[in-house]
């Protein structure tokens, strides 16, 4: 692999605190074309300006995917990432429903790896502060008619970042827009979800709420997601959360929690969730937590959600299952306790 180093690095040891998360990139980017039906070779630059042109095949429309992952300081100064085999497989996941080609998991894990080693000053070493690690795909042929694309870019980029949430978790039921249909691209990564769902979450701000609830497309009657991550509640002493579908992101984290509360103890139930049924659920006692899961935030403690005039407040605390999960869960991505799973991986 073409390695091309920058002559000076940025790196400060603090210049990237509290930034907005993911404004501070690493002195590096991995990229590689496809073209003519095959993967080029990938090479190692200095993170800078890509050349595009007004007729950029991804501008018009919209094939452009991406992942999120991150890499973890060790007590020791190990370098760990998290399931990295997951992500590759969920992009080209991704990459086949948007008609874009699938990338050898092997290259990008190697390109993946080599940029870790190269920009390692980067991973922040305080726990909770970890390096976002943002590998996507755009479309990037030059033509207007609407077929796909027949060359694209992958791109590896890398940034320090401190909590994705501040502070606490206030959320709205969307009872009208929809994130992803049935049978449309939810399930993908890809770019337009999250471009489609600036608007709504928007208007949720400007009434005061930090995110929104997502729900099912054809009646807004069953929960689905929570702003960019999955949803659990805790049910007595049970999780619940939506069963997966094509209109619902198959989270790392989801799974990972999935296990890790199985292997505690705590039963979780993959069953939809209907709002009239949370709202009685939660009135009767029965559903005491919620938190959201994604890879960003890794767990967020919902603290409240209204769902038409009903303001449905959860608890928060230290002995509640989504803090208990939480700290499993970094206590192995950070490398503080065992890893029974084999989901750590040394770089
Ligand atoms: C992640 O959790 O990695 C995500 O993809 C959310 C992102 C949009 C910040």
């Amino acid at each position: 692999m073409k390695v091309e180093k920058v002559k000076q690095s940025r790196w400060n040891k603090d210049s990237w605190r509290n930034t907005e998360f993911g404004s501070v990139f690493s002195d590096h980017m991995f990229v590689v074309k496809y073209k003519d039906g095959q993967w080029q070779k990938g090479e190692i630059k200095p993170y800078g300006t890509i050349n595009i042109l007004p007729s950029l095949h991804s501008l018009h429309y919209g094939q452009s995917i991406f992942e999120g992952m991150k890499a973890y300081k060790g007590p020791k100064d190990e370098t760990f990432l998290f399931r990295p085999d997951q992500n590759a497989k969920r992009f080209n996941k991704s990459a086949a429903r948007m008609c874009m080609p699938e990338i050898p998991e092997d290259l990008f894990l190697e390109g993946l790896y080599e940029l870790l080693k190269l920009d390692e000053k980067w991973i922040p070493k305080e726990a909770s502060s970890a390096l976002y690690i943002r590998p996507f795909m755009f479309a990037s042929s030059n033509f207007i008619k609407a077929n796909p694309s027949d060359e694209y870019t992958f791109i590896i980029i890398t940034c320090p970042v401190q909590a994705y949430y501040k502070g606490e978790v206030h959320v709205k039921v969307e009872s009208n827009f929809t994130r992803a249909a049935a049978g449309g691209t939810g399930a993908a990564k890809a770019a337009g979800n999250y471009g489609a769902s600036f608007y709504p979450a928007k208007k949720a701000q400007e009434n005061g709420f930090q995110q929104l609830i997502w729900t099912d497309g054809n009646h807004h009657q069953f929960i689905e997601e929570s702003g960019t991550m999955n949803i659990f509640f805790r049910r007595k002493n049970e999780l619940v959360t939506p069963p997966l579908s094509d209109s619902i992101l198959p989270g790392i984290t989801r799974d990972s929690l999935i296990k890790l509360a199985e292997h505690h103890g705590i039963p979780c139930v993959q069953e939809k969730i209907g709002l009239e049924s949370l709202v009685l659920a939660h009135k009767s006692g029965n559903i005491t937590e919620a938190f959201g899961a994604g890879t960003a935030a890794t767990v967020a403690s919902i603290n409240s959600i209204t769902y038409k005039e009903e303001k449905l407040s959860f608890e928060v605390n230290d002995d509640g299952f989504a803090n208990k999960l939480k700290t499993e869960l970094q206590d192995i991505q950070y490398g503080r306790t065992e890893d029974p799973f084999g989901w750590r991986i040394t770089v």
